[in-house]
């Protein structure tokens, strides 16, 4: 695996992948503090291309005052050992200097009206407008044919679709499934910041999204009373919800007929540490 750390150092080995053959490269942007959802998304990647290439950058626009950019665990050296043992062929480590030279303020940004202001959006103001501005620069350094993200971050996932779509990015957009762990928790680099107590009460997040998606399959659609239900049952266990939300996967709007297909997606705040999950019903 190739370690790079500047942005024509960067193009120049796109190019040598795509000169040596790699007739289609595939990309996964991650912000690091690697761990098995994100070797599932290089593996992934793996499949659906010849090449392919990771990028590590724990993006500031993306975090909101008071929230935790400077505490984001970093550790370069134990990510890059995770990468090269799953087949990245490069890893791109660039700077803040680097990719905002103008400085973070002076920065011009991409941001996907509506679906960036609700749910999660509407919490972490900004948060999505530095998630589009990213990956719109490193879809134009790396110019992949296919690039790979999770769905525990539905919302974002949706963004980014919105936004490949509407800026007609050459690349086609993958979700891959939430790796989870044992006991249902979603997979997450803040996973780490739960105490111990914290990491016995988190499986309820999960185990409430369960609990609500068989009430929808089994027919109920009352459901506002059904997301009531959904934050009493987070609050029980020591959660507090920012939201619980059923909505249409299409849009992330609120449902309109029978026939929608729904995806419930959940933000609760545990101590410190906020987590996100979702399951498509
Ligand atoms: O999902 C993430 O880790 C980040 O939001 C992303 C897509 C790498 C952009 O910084």
């Amino acid at each position: 695996m190739m370690l790079v750390h500047d942005i024509p150092q960067l193009r120049r080995s796109v190019r040598e992948l795509r000169q040596s053959g790699a007739g289609r490269i595939a990309f996964v942007p991650t912000m690091g503090a690697l761990h098995a959802g994100h070797l599932a998304l290089v593996k992934a990647a793996r499949q659906q291309a010849d090449a392919v290439v990771v990028s590590i950058f724990v993006n500031p626009l993306q975090f909101g005052a008071g929230e935790d950019f400077s505490r984001y665990p970093r550790d370069a050296a134990r990510d890059a050992a995770l990468l090269e043992s799953v087949g990245a062929d490069v890893l791109f480590l660039p700077t803040e200097a680097m990719l905002f030279p103008q400085g973070q303020a002076a920065q011009t940004r991409v941001e996907v009206p509506g679906l960036s202001n609700v749910l999660c959006g509407a919490v972490r103001t900004g948060h999505f407008a530095g998630v589009t501005t990213i990956v719109s620069k490193l879809f134009n350094l790396v110019q992949p044919d296919v690039a790979v993200f999770g769905e525990k971050d539905f919302q974002q996932l949706a963004i980014i679709r919105r936004m490949t779509s509407d800026l007609n990015f050459n690349v086609e957009i993958v979700g891959q499934t939430t790796e989870r762990e044992a006991d249902g928790l979603a997979m997450s680099s803040r996973n780490a910041f739960l105490s111990v107590d914290e990491r016995q009460h988190a499986p309820a997040l999960y185990a409430t999204l369960k609990l609500m998606a068989e009430q929808l399959r089994a027919g109920r659609c009352d459901y506002e009373r059904l997301q009531a239900e959904g934050r009493a049952s987070l609050l029980m266990s020591g959660l507090v919800p920012d939201y619980v939300a059923i909505r249409r996967v299409e849009d992330l709007a609120e449902p309109s007929s029978a026939q929608d297909a729904l995806v419930v997606l959940v933000a609760a705040r545990l101590g410190q540490t906020r987590l996100i999950d979702n399951i498509r019903v």
